[in-house]
C-alpha cells in the first residue's frame, strides 16, 4: 500500500506530498501504538525450576499482564551457578531494562550481577542475596528470623529437649547460610536440644532422601528434622519410612499449595509443619514497574512468614483453595479482558485505516480534481503553445530558407565573382601578351637608346607583374574547383630554394635587409611539386620583403620536423619590423582578405599559398610578435603518401622551364629570313585582330602569312590554301580552335597540317582537350615570340623531313613509314587510282582530284606537302614503278613497257626513266 501511495506521490507536487506524508505518519504511528506501548523488557534469571519458582514466575507473568507496557522474559536453571551467569549475560546482551535475579550462589555471580548493575541496568535480588550492595532492590521473606522461628518452633515441639537434624539447602546461597543461623540462633537457649546430624540436600528432594538415609544409618533417635525447604521434608520423610518405618517431626519450609506443595505434604503427614516462604512474584513485578517507570520504591522488600501445621493447615487450605478459585476467575476476567483489548486494538488500527483511507481519498479525488483542472489549463496553456511554436518554427523555417536563399546567392555571387575574375583574367592575358610580345621584340632591336630600353624594360616588368596577378587568380579558381593539378618529382628542397634565392637579391639589396638563409643539415631530397612549391616561397618571401623594416630581417630557416604523423620538411620566413594582432591573424589565410588594406595585391596570395601548402598535404602557420615580428612557418611532409601522384609532372614543369628558359635564349636564335621566295605558307586563325597582326609581324619575314579571323573562315582558308602549318587561337565567335582542330584533322585535305592552338586558357585540362583534338603544339598566351618561331620552324622542318623520305621511299619503293596512318592510306589511293588507269597517257588530274574528293589546286598543295612532288610529278613516279616493274619482267621491249606504263613516246620514257634512276631503260635492262 505504502509503496502504491508513493507511486501516486511522485504525480504530485511538493506540498500536496508534505500532507500525504503526515497522513502516513499518522497512519504509522496509529499502526505502531501497540508496538511501541511495550516500552520495557524485564529480565528473570531463576536459579532453579522447581514448584516454587513455578509459583513465582505464574505470578510475575499474570502480574505483568497488568502492564501493558512492558514484558518478560524467563531464563531458568537447574541449580547450575555457570549456566545462571550465561544466562544473565544474555538478558544484558539483549538489552533488557530491568533484571529481575535470583541468585544460586552469592559469591559466584557477585561479579556479573554488578557489571549489570554498573552498566545502568536496575537489579532486583529476590529469594537470594549477593556478597556486595550493588543491586537496586531485594525483595523476599526475612531467611534469617524463618530460621530462627523454625528453631524457636522446634524448641517448643521438643519441649526444650531432643534429637535435631538439620537438612540444608544450596551450599554458598545466602538462603542456607541465613536459614542456618537464625536456626542456630533460635536453639540457643535449649541447651538439652542437639542438632546431631547435617547435611546438605541443596534444597532437591531425592538429595535430601540420600542424605537423610545416611544419617538414619548413623542415628537410631532422631526426634526432629529441619528441612530447609518442603521437596526436602517430603525426602526425610520418604527415607524415614523407609529406613526406619517411623518417622521424626519433620518441619520444611515454603507452604506451598497444590500437588507436591508443603500444605498437601501437612494434609498427607508427610510433614509436620512448614513455615511460609512467600514467593512474591507478583510483589516483585510491581516493584521493578515502580523502578521502571522512575516512581518510589523500597529498597529492601520483606515478605513476611508464618507456620502452617497441622492446627491451621486446614484454613489455610481453604483460603488458598478460594485464593486460587478468585484466581482462576481474575484469570478468566484478565483473558477476557485482553481478548476485549486486542478487539479494540483492532478496531481502534481498522478505525484509524478507514479514517486514513478516507482522508486518503479525499485527498486524491481533491488532487486529482485540482490535477485535472490544471491538466486541463496546462492543455489549454499547450495547445496555445503548441500554436505558438508551429507559427515560430514556420517563421524559423522561412527565415532557414531566406538564410539559405542568401547563403546560396551569396555562393553564387562570390562563384560569380571567381569566374568573373577568372575569366579576366584571361582577357587580360592577350592584350598583356600584346604587350609583352611586341615589348620583347623591340628589346632585341639593338637600336634602342638607352633611356627607350629601361622604358621598355619597366613596361615589360610591371607587365609580368600583372601576368603573375593574373596566374594567381586563375590558379587560385582552379584550387577552388577542386582542379589543381599536381606534378610532382623528386628534388632538393634545400638546393631549390637556394637558386630561388638569387632573384630577390635586388629587392634585398634596395631595403638594405639583412638576409639569411639557413637549414640543419638534413638532406632535404623529398618529391614535391616544384612551380607549386616556388609559388609557396615567392609568396612568402614578397610577403617578409614587403612587410619588412628598412634595414631589418629576413630570416629563412630550413629543418627537419619530426610529427606524429610522419616527417616534415619545416620551412620558416621570418621577417622583422611588422605585426599582425591575433583577430586578423585568424584571416590571414581567409581569400579577398588582406592584413594591410592599403597594400597592393590581390587579397589571395596567403590563400592560395595555404591552397598549395594543402595540395601538398601539408601545413601553414602564422605568428607575430610586436616586438619581433611575424613568421610564416609550411610544412611539407618529406615523403609523399602516393608517389603515383607525380606521374603528370614532368612535361608540365619542363614545359614552364622552357619556355621561361627560351626568354634568354635571345637574338642569336632568330631565323634568317629565307632567300627562298617559295616561302612555306602560315595560316593563323585569331579573332583578335591586334593579335593576328602581332603574329602576322612576328612570322612575316620567314612566312607567307595568311590569316582568318574565326574558325569557319579558318577552316575554309586551311582548306582552300592547304597551308604548311596552321596558328589557332581557342576562344573564338562561331567554331573554337578545339573544333577547328578536330574539323582539320579529319578533313583530307588538311589532316596532314601541323596545328599549334595558341590560346589564354593555360589550364591542364584545357592542354588536354588542345591535343586530344588533335593538335601539335599548345603554347600559352601570353606566349615568347621565340619560342613560337621555334615552334613553328621546328613542325615545318619535321614535316618536310618526313615529306623528303616519303618522295624517296615512293621512288625507291621501300617503307612509308614516315607519314601517319591517315597520309599513307591518302597515298595509297592515289597509287592505286594511278595503277588502274596507267596506260591511259591522257590521265586527267581533275578526275584523280574528284576521285579524292579534293579540288585539283587541294589534290595539288595536299601532294606537295606530303611528298614534296605535283600530282603530276607523282602520277609519272607511279607510272615508272609500273614501268620497272614490267622491265624487270623482261617479257617486252622498253617501247611497249613505255605505252603500257602510259607515256606518249618511248623517247619520253626513256628521259624520264633516267631522272629518277640515274639511268636509261636500256642500260638498266643491260644489268638485269
Ligand atoms: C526454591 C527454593 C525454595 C526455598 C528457596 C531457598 O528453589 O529451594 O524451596 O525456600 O529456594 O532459596
Amino acid at each position: 500500500m505504502l509503496f502504491v501511495l508513493l507511486l501516486l506521490c511522485s504525480k504530485f507536487d511538493a506540498m500536496k506530498i508534505k500532507v500525504l506524508l503526515c497522513f502516513i505518519a499518522l497512519f504509522l504511528f496509529l499502526s505502531c501504538k501497540q508496538d511501541k506501548d511495550t516500552r520495557y523488557t524485564i529480565g528473570v534469571s531463576q536459579c532453579s525450576d522447581d514448584l516454587w519458582r513455578e509459583t513465582m514466575n505464574n505470578e510475575m507473568q499474570r502480574e505483568i499482564g497488568f502492564h501493558k507496557d512492558a514484558n518478560i522474559i524467563i531464563r531458568s536453571v537447574k541449580d547450575d551457578t555457570q549456566k545462571q551467569i550465561e544466562d544473565i549475560e544474555w538478558l544484558i546482551e539483549q538489552s533488557v531494562n530491568l533484571l529481575i535475579i535470583s541468585p544460586n550462589e552469592s559469591k559466584a555471580l557477585t561479579p556479573v550481577i554488578q557489571k549489570a548493575y554498573k552498566s545502568g541496568i536496575p537489579v532486583i535480588l529476590v529469594d537470594r542475596r549477593i556478597d556486595t550492595e550493588d543491586y537496586t532492590a531485594y525483595v523476599g521473606a526475612d531467611n534469617y528470623q524463618i530460621g530462627k522461628e523454625v528453631g524457636l518452633y522446634a524448641a517448643g515441639i521438643l519441649n526444650g529437649r531432643g534429637n535435631i537434624v538439620e537438612m540444608r539447602g544450596w551450599n554458598g546461597s545466602t538462603s542456607d547460610a541465613e536459614r542456618h543461623a537464625g536456626f542456630i540462633d533460635g536453639l540457643k537457649n535449649y541447651p538439652e536440644i542437639q542438632i546431631i546430624a547435617e547435611a546438605r540436600g541443596n534444597f532437591l528432594k531425592e538429595e535430601a532422601k540420600l542424605q537423610m538415609s545416611h544419617i538414619l544409618r548413623e542415628y537410631e533417635h532422631i526426634d526432629l528434622v529441619f528441612a530447609m525447604n518442603d521437596p526436602m521434608a517430603a525426602g526425610v520423610y520418604e527415607a524415614s519410612r523407609k529406613y526406619t518405618g517411623k518417622t521424626p517431626f519433620i518441619i520444611g519450609v515454603d507452604a506451598l499449595s497444590g500437588e507436591g506443595g508443603g500444605i498437601q505434604n501437612i494434609q498427607n503427614n508427610v510433614q509436620d509443619a512448614s513455615f511460609i516462604y512467600p514467593t512474591g512474584g507478583d510483589k516483585v513485578v510491581d516493584l521493578a514497574m515502580k523502578i521502571l517507570k522512575n516512581q518510589p520504591f523500597h529498597r529492601e522488600n520483606t515478605l513476611y512468614t508464618t507456620v502452617i501445621d497441622k492446627s491451621n493447615v486446614r484454613v489455610l487450605q481453604l483460603q488458598t483453595e478460594q485464593i486460587a478459585e478468585q484466581q482462576l476467575k481474575i484469570d478468566s476476567i484478565n483473558s477476557s479482558l485482553n481478548d476485549s483489548l486486542v478487539r479494540y486494538t483492532n478496531q481502534k488500527t481498522l478505525f484509524y485505516i478507514s479514517i486514513i483511507a478516507i482522508v486518503l481519498i479525499s485527498f486524491f479525488l481533491l488532487v486529482s480534481f485540482k490535477a485535472y483542472r490544471a491538466k486541463s489549463k496546462a492543455n489549454r496553456l499547450l495547445a496555445h503553445q503548441n500554436e505558438e511554436i508551429k507559427r515560430q518554427a514556420e517563421e524559423l523555417r522561412e527565415q532557414k530558407e531566406q538564410l539559405l536563399a542568401i547563403s546560396k546567392q551569396l555562393e553564387e555571387a562570390t562563384h560569380a565573382k571567381l569566374v568573373f575574375f577568372t575569366n579576366i583574367s584571361h582577357e587580360f592575358k592577350t592584350p598583356l601578351s600584346l604587350i609583352l610580345g611586341p615589348v620583347e621584340s623591340l628589346l632585341t632591336d639593338g637600336y634602342l637608346t638607352k633611356e627607350q630600353h629601361e622604358l621598355l624594360t619597366l613596361v615589360k616588368k610591371n607587365s609580368n607583374r600583372l601576368l603573375y596577378l593574373i596566374s594567381e587568380i586563375i590558379e587560385f579558381r582552379s584550387y577552388e574547383n577542386g582542379k589543381m593539378n599536381m606534378h610532382f618529382s623528386e628534388g632538393n628542397l634545400k638546393e631549390f630554394i637556394e637558386d630561388v634565392n638569387p632573384l630577390f637579391s635586388e629587392w634585398i639589396k634596395r631595403k638594405r635587409v639583412n638576409f639569411s638563409f639557413s637549414t640543419d643539415g638534413t638532406s632535404f631530397d623529398m618529391v614535391f611539386d616544384k612551380e607549386k612549391v616556388e609559388k609557396i616561397y615567392f609568396n612568402l618571401i614578397s610577403n617578409a620583403l614587403k612587410f619588412v623594416n628598412i634595414s631589418g630581417e629576413v630570416k629563412v630557416k630550413l629543418k627537419k620536423k619530426n610529427l606524429e604523423r610522419g616527417d616534415f620538411a619545416e620551412l620558416s620566413v621570418f621577417n622583422s619590423g611588422s605585426y599582425i594582432p591575433p583577430e586578423i591573424l585568424r584571416n590571414v589565410f581567409d581569400r579577398f582578405y588582406k592584413v594591410d588594406q592599403g597594400s597592393e595585391g590581390t587579397g589571395i596570395g596567403l590563400s592560395l599559398t595555404a591552397a598549395l601548402v594543402e595540395a601538398h598535404k601539408g601545413k601553414i602557420d602564422v605568428w607575430s610578435d610586436e616586438s619581433a615580428g611575424t613568421t610564416f612557418c609550411v610544412l611539407l611532409p618529406l615523403v609523399l603518401d602516393n608517389p603515383a601522384m607525380y606521374d603528370s609532372y614532368v612535361s608540365g614543369y619542363t614545359e614552364s622551364r622552357l619556355e621561361s628558359e627560351t626568354d634568354e635564349i635571345g637574338p642569336e636564335l632568330q631565323l634568317t629570313t629565307s632567300e627562298d621566295e617559295d616561302k612555306p605558307v602560315v595560316l593563323v586563325v585569331e579573332d583578335n585582330y591586334d593579335m593576328c597582326k602581332f603574329i602576322q609581324h612576328i612570322l612575316n619575314k620567314e612566312y607567307n602569312v595568311i590569316t582568318a579571323d574565326n574558325g569557319v573562315d579558318g577552316l575554309s582558308k586551311a582548306k582552300k590554301f592547304i597551308p604548311d602549318i596552321i596558328i589557332s587561337d581557342v576562344m573564338m565567335p562561331g567554331k573554337d580552335g578545339f573544333e577547328l582542330c578536330s574539323l582539320l584533322k579529319e578533313n583530307v585535305s588538311t589532316n596532314h597540317i601541323p596545328i599549334i592552338l595558341l590560346t589564354a586558357c593555360s589550364l591542364d585540362e584545357q592542354k588536354l582537350i588542345g591535343f586530344e583534338s588533335g593538335a601539335d603544339a599548345y603554347i600559352p598566351k601570353p606566349f615568347n615570340a621565340h619560342l613560337l618561331k621555334i615552334r613553328v620552324r621546328k613542325l615545318i622542318e619535321n614535316r618536310q623531313k618526313i615529306k623528303e623520305a616519303f618522295g624517296n621511299n615512293l621512288i625507291n619503293d621501300t617503307k612509308k613509314e614516315s607519314l601517319g596512318e591517315m597520309e599513307q592510306n591518302f597515298i595509297n589511293d592515289f597509287q592505286a587510282y594511278v595503277e588502274e588507269y596507267i596506260s591511259n597517257s591522257e590521265l586527267n588530274v581533275d578526275e584523280l582530284a574528284d576521285h579524292l574528293k579534293l579540288s585539283r589546286s587541294q589534290l595539288y598543295r595536299k601532294i606537295k606537302s606530303l611528298t614534296n612532288y605535283s600530282p603530276n610529278e607523282l602520277i609519272r613516279i607511279v607510272r615508272l614503278k609500273y614501268a620497272k616493274q614490267l622491265l624487270n619482267s623482261k617479257v617486252k621491249s622498253i617501247s611497249e613497257v613505255a605505252y603500257k606504263a602510259g607515256f606518249s613516246s618511248p623517247s619520253y620514257f626513256a628521259k624520264c626513266f633516267k631522272d629518277i634512276y640515274g639511268e636509261s631503260p636500256t642500260e638498266y635492262l643491260e644489268q638485269l
